[in-house]
């Protein structure tokens, strides 16, 4: 069976700003959490505080949350911290919720956290139980889940051991990171069935590249699955995978799901205008299927 609502988590602001070429201010980005907001998320990852050399767009991130100012009641606004060192700036900036990560693959685990995969787990409890004393929300993602750029095919294993070594720490939602697009809905049950970690407490994060993101959702959701990642008009990709493109648009998600009559509480069209609005900022248009469709370029 489906579920009757749908959790989306929106990754536009982080995930599908980070790989930006040109620079978007600090106050376009303001306007784009502003907007996901008054369009119904009420889980919107908002930045990271990476180590800004490694991704500079998104330096701004304490700038941001200030302009931002505090997440609104029921409103969840995390920020991806890599480290120690993230995690203090994320709370002298006032988060309640931080976003810990980790990958199912030791080549990814170095290229994107220039630590092997023990060595990143164990930073990531340290920083996870650390967050949780200071009274913080934990989500965890596990990337590179159904496939690798180096590595190739992923041991659904390895996906099952870095989920639990995330929800031993304290992450109550785990993540399931398609990083470069390449699941297929064959390869998601293969990991779904693998897992140890309840499936109440599993999101799934599709990125598009091959076009099976929605295809790749719902089997997902059929599998028990009820907290999708996904990121507004399809911005996104991660600039330590080759090969790595948008995440699964929110509109298309938002289409599928509702006339499938299952809610989700974010309004379709104020994702469109939004969406639209951004496309113009970025000087290009959106990948999303839907928006292309309800808002001709
Ligand atoms: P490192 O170079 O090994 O860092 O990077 P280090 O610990 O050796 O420290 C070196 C210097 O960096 C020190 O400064 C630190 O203070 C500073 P110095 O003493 O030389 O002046 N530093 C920092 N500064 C600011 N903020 C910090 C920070 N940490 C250290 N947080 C590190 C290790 C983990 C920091 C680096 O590899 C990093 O920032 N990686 C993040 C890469 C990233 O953001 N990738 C994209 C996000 S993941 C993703 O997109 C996948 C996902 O969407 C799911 C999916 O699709 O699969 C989530
Ligand atoms: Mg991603």
């Amino acid at each position: 069976g489906l579920p009757d609502r749908v959790r989306v988590y929106e990754v536009g602001a982080r995930d599908g700003l980070q790989n930006e070429k040109t620079l978007v201010p600090t106050a376009v980005k303001v306007e784009l959490v502003q907007r996901l907001v008054a369009a119904g998320h009420t889980a919107v990852e908002t930045t990271s505080f990476v180590r800004p050399e490694w991704v500079p767009q998104l330096a701004d991130a304490a700038e941001l949350l200030d302009a931002l100012g505090p997440a609104p009641d029921g409103v969840r606004m995390p920020v991806l911290v890599p480290n120690r060192r993230g995690l203090d700036r994320a709370l002298a900036a006032g988060v309640r919720e931080v976003a810990v990560f980790a990958s199912a693959t030791e080549t990814f685990a170095r290229r994107n956290l220039n630590r092997s995969l023990d060595e990143s787990l164990a930073a990531l409890t340290e920083v996870a139980t650390a967050a949780r004393a200071e009274g913080l929300a934990v989500r965890g993602y596990v990337s590179m889940c159904f496939g690798d750029p180096w590595e190739g095919a992923v041991d659904p294993a390895v996906v099952a051991r870095v989920a639990t070594a995330l929800h031993d720490a304290g992450a109550s939602e785990i993540s399931l990171g398609d990083t470069i697009g390449v699941a297929t809905p064959g390869s998601v049950v293969a990991v779904l069935d693998a897992l140890v970690v309840p499936v109440d407490a599993v999101a799934v994060h599709f990125h598009d590249t091959y076009g099976q993101a929605l295809a790749n959702t719902l089997v997902a959701l059929q599998h028990g699955v009820s907290c999708v990642d996904s990121a507004a008009g399809g911005l996104g990709g991660c600039p330590y995978a080759e090969s790595a493109t948008g995440n699964l648009a929110t509109e298309d998600l938002l289409w599928q799901l509702h006339h499938l009559g299952i809610s989700t509480g974010v309004d379709l069209d104020a994702m469109v205008a939004t969406s639209a609005w951004m496309a113009t900022q970025l000087g290009r248009p959106s990948p999303s299927r839907v928006v292309n469709a309800l808002a001709p370029p």
